[in-house]
């Protein structure tokens, strides 16, 4: 049965709540289909819902982690973290985000219990569940803040030598503003000021805070 796309009339009131059918949705995301089936490529969806998007980008790189690990089982635990690492959302509806990060978590868990089997481990559901908490937040999308008047902020995951993983917190305000200067340069490209333009991306582009490199099944430790 299709979903519904309307939960109540007051959300669709006071949030403009109405849910994208899994159609439209797949016909948008055909519009950057390589960037849907690059494991890394990051998405952010800025009003997610309940993930409408976002789960079907993370069955795309599922399916692409599948076709080349399913084998390799360690390889296979690994890259499906890697792809959950790269989505992020924000909605500014508490039972949204709940909602999201429990879809994106079944997903990625009956996909990874499918191929690991016995070999499958809870400290890497531990991990996956860990991350999508950091990575879909509550918040409002136009004010960059949380519902507690701070800032959203996003972690960035970065692998590094296999299995080790570093996380570094960015302001999201920020991580716009450094986008926006890249897109400008890229219109503007006879009519800026080179240093200028690096010296501030290069303030812009430094962590709120930076965590201990650690085996990616174990990032839950810090906070
Ligand atoms: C039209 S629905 C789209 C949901 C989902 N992206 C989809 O396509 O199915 C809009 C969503 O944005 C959320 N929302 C409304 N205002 C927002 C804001 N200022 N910041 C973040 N989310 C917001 C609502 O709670 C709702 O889930």
């Amino acid at each position: 049965m299709a979903k519904k796309q309307v939960k109540s009339k007051e959300r669709v009131r006071d949030h403009g709540e109405v849910f994208t059918n899994e159609r439209e949705v797949n016909a948008m995301l055909d519009l950057v289909k390589n960037e849907t089936e690059n494991i890394e490529s990051t998405f952010l969806e800025p009003a997610c819902g309940d993930g409408n998007f976002l789960s079907e980008i993370l069955k795309r790189k599922l399916n692409i982690v599948s076709s080349r690990y399913k084998n390799h089982l360690d390889d296979y635990e690994m890259y499906s973290i890697i792809a959950v690492t790269s989505l992020y959302g924000v909605d500014i509806l508490q039972d949204n985000v709940e909602a999201c990060i429990e879809r994106l978590f079944n997903i990625w868990n009956e996909e990874y219990t499918k191929i690991l089997k016995s070999s499958s481990s809870d400290k890497a559901r531990e991990a996956c569940r860990y991350i999508l908490t950091k990575n879909i937040l509550c918040g409002d999308a136009l004010t960059m803040l949380k519902n507690d008047g701070k800032p959203i902020v996003f972690a960035e995951w970065k692998f590094v030598n296999g299995t080790m993983l570093k996380r570094r917190d960015y302001e999201l305000s920020r991580i716009l503003a450094a986008e926006q200067i890249v897109a400008t340069e890229e219109i503007n490209l006879f009519n800026f000021d080179e240093e200028v333009e690096k010296q501030t991306r290069e303030s812009l582009d430094v962590p709120i805070k930076e965590y201990p490199l650690t085996d990616y099944r174990e990032v839950q430790k810090y906070e």
